[in-house]
């Protein structure tokens, strides 16, 4: 689409915002067109704290679904409304709520964290939330003796179990996105870029998080970028992440980590590339489609992700 196109759209969907008290919020992978029309971009932590203050009728998640099932959970009262209700998650999908619902039964004296990348079903088993950005804390935060079954994330898990000694038992799952990122391409582009800083999100396998001068969550990422006196960073998360950074950052440069083997091209989050200005506005002007959960399972879900908040 041309960026006259986008802005027609774009200014379209902020009539619309005013006229339905609407306030979209959206992750920093969606595309750069999407971010720049959203009142509110963060990362999964600072999304969901935000859906549980906000002051609309309507918000408009721009994203995938577990994100809008979590400010829905969070915001019961508002209309909720998810572009693309196919917009899925890998790691939410490894993990079905009938698979941890047995593997619980086998393990009863063990406290389920989970990360908030699950489905609704999920978090309502689940005894506490965390995101990437408060995982580490959470987990410091429970008894040294408390046995932890964590799921969906081995990767995270792996890098939590690593960072505080203990020994959870991880659920394998993982994203498949971050899954791509290989040390080998990092090696090359730590060769081309030697002043480079890497910087990892800790959803990629723990031999691309081990060359890490920084691992955290997208935000961590973001204002590690910006404390930094380093002037050259190689990115080892998703491909939208490249918007926000060099709008904040313009002097600094980025290179993104490409696929292995390939000389060009992102890794990016298919889900969240669904997304678009064209959806965000069809969504926003028949407030459809919009997410709805029962409440007896909303009630559930929300103890783990208010048991989160609260510990962040
Ligand atoms: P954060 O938003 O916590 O950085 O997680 C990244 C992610 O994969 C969201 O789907
Ligand atoms: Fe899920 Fe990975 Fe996409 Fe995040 S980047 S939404 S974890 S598939």
């Amino acid at each position: 689409m041309s960026s006259v196109e986008n802005s027609v759209l774009a200014e379209k969907i902020a009539a619309l915002k005013k006229e339905k008290r609407a306030i979209i919020l959206a992750h920093y992978y969606t595309d750069g067109a999407v971010q720049a029309v959203a009142d509110f971009v963060g990362d999964s932590l600072a999304l969901s704290q935000k859906a549980a203050g906000v002051d609309a009728d309507i918000i408009l998640f721009a994203g995938v679904r577990f994100m809008a099932e979590t400010a829905k959970v969070l915001s019961p009262d508002k209309k909720v409304l998810l572009p693309v209700v196919e917009a899925g998650c890998s790691l939410a999908d490894s993990c079905s709520a009938a698979d941890l619902a047995r593997v619980k039964a086998e393990y009863p004296d063990h406290l389920v964290v989970a990360y908030v990348n699950t489905s609704v079903e999920v978090k309502a088993l689940t005894d506490i939330c965390c995101t990437s950005s408060n995982a580490l804390k959470i987990v410091e935060g429970l008894p040294k003796e408390q046995k932890i079954l964590f799921v969906p994330d081995r990767n995270l898990g792996g890098y939590i179990n690593k960072c505080t000694g203990r020994e959870m038992k991880l659920w394998d799952g993982a994203c498949l996105v971050h899954e791509e990122f290989s040390a080998e391409a990092i090696e090359a582009l730590k060769k081309a870029h030697p002043q480079a800083k890497v910087v990892v999100h800790p959803e990629c396998r723990a031999e691309v998080v081990q060359l890490a001068d920084y691992a955290g969550s997208t935000a961590g990422i973001l204002s590690y970028c910006g404390e930094s006196e380093a002037e050259e960073f190689i990115v080892a998360t998703e491909s939208g992440i490249l918007y926000e950074m060099e709008n904040r950052y313009p002097t600094k440069r980025f290179y993104p980590v490409p696929k292995s083997g390939a000389c060009e091209g992102c890794i990016s989050c298919l889900d969240m590339k669904k997304v678009t200005l064209e959806n965000i506005y069809e969504t926003l002007l028949n407030e459809s489609p919009k997410v709805v959960i029962d409440e007896e399972m909303r009630v559930k879900a929300e103890k783990s992700i208010t048991r989160m908040l609260a510990g962040s």
